[in-house]
C-alpha cells in the first residue's frame, strides 16, 4: 500500500479537517512509536493514517465504525493485521487488542487527542510551546478533555513503554509535523 493513495483516500472520505489532522497525528505517533519498539514503521503508520476513515461515512452509528474503516483499508491493500487494529480500536466491537499493533493504536488514537487538546489552551495555540510535563498534568486532570481515553492511553505499558515516555515520544512526533496539524 502506497502512502499517498491512503491520504488520497482518507481526503476523498473525510471532509473534517480536523479529523484528517487527527489522524496525521495518530500516523506520525504510530511511526515514532513504531520505531521505538523495533517493529514495521510503515505498517504502523499507514494503520494511524486510516483508522478513522470511515467516521463520516458511518454518521456516528458505532457498531458499525470500524468495520467499514477495516474494509476500506483491506480495499487499499492493508494486511488483515492492519485491518484488525483499526476494526479493534473501536472498542464497542468487543474485540479484544491482541497484536502489538492493535495495542499500539488504542493507546496512541486517544494520546494524539489530549495533546492537541493541550496546545489549544495555550495562549499561542502552538505545539512548539507545549512541555510533554504538562500534557503529563493534563492526563492526570479527568475532566480536561475527558473523551480522550486516559486507561486506553495507560496501556502503552502493555508495549513496555512507560506513560511519560510515551507522552515524550508523541509531543516530538508531533512536533515534527506541527504545520500539517496547524498547531
Ligand atoms: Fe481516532
Amino acid at each position: 500500500m502506497d502512502r499517498k493513495e491512503a491520504l488520497d483516500s482518507v481526503e476523498a472520505n473525510v471532509e473534517n479537517q480536523n479529523l484528517i489532522k487527527h489522524m496525521l497525528a495518530t500516523e506520525a505517533l504510530m511511526r515514532s512509536l513504531a520505531s521505538r519498539l523495533g517493529e514495521d514503521e510503515d505498517k504502523w503508520a499507514l494503520t494511524g493514517l486510516l483508522h478513522d476513515i470511515d467516521v463520516e461515512l458511518t454518521e456516528g452509528d458505532a457498531s458499525a465504525h470500524s468495520q467499514l474503516g477495516a474494509d476500506l483499508a483491506r480495499e487499499l491493500g492493508a494486511s488483515e493485521e492492519m485491518a484488525h487494529a483499526i476494526l479493534c480500536h473501536n472498542e464497542a466491537h468487543g474485540i479484544g487488542a491482541e497484536t502489538k499493533l492493535d495495542k499500539g493504536l488504542i493507546c496512541a488514537d486517544p494520546l494524539t487527542g489530549l495533546i492537541t487538546a493541550s496546545v489549544l489552551v495555550l495562549p499561542d495555540k502552538k505545539l512548539a510551546s507545549l512541555k510533554a510535563t504538562s500534557v503529563g498534568k493534563r492526563f492526570k486532570a479527568k475532566s480536561f478533555a475527558a473523551g480522550a481515553d486516559r486507561e486506553q492511553i495507560a496501556r502503552c505499558s502493555e508495549l513496555g513503554v512507560e506513560l511519560d515516555e510515551f507522552i515524550e515520544l508523541a509531543v516530538k512526533a508531533m512536533k515534527e509535523i506541527a504545520p500539517s496539524l496547524g498547531l
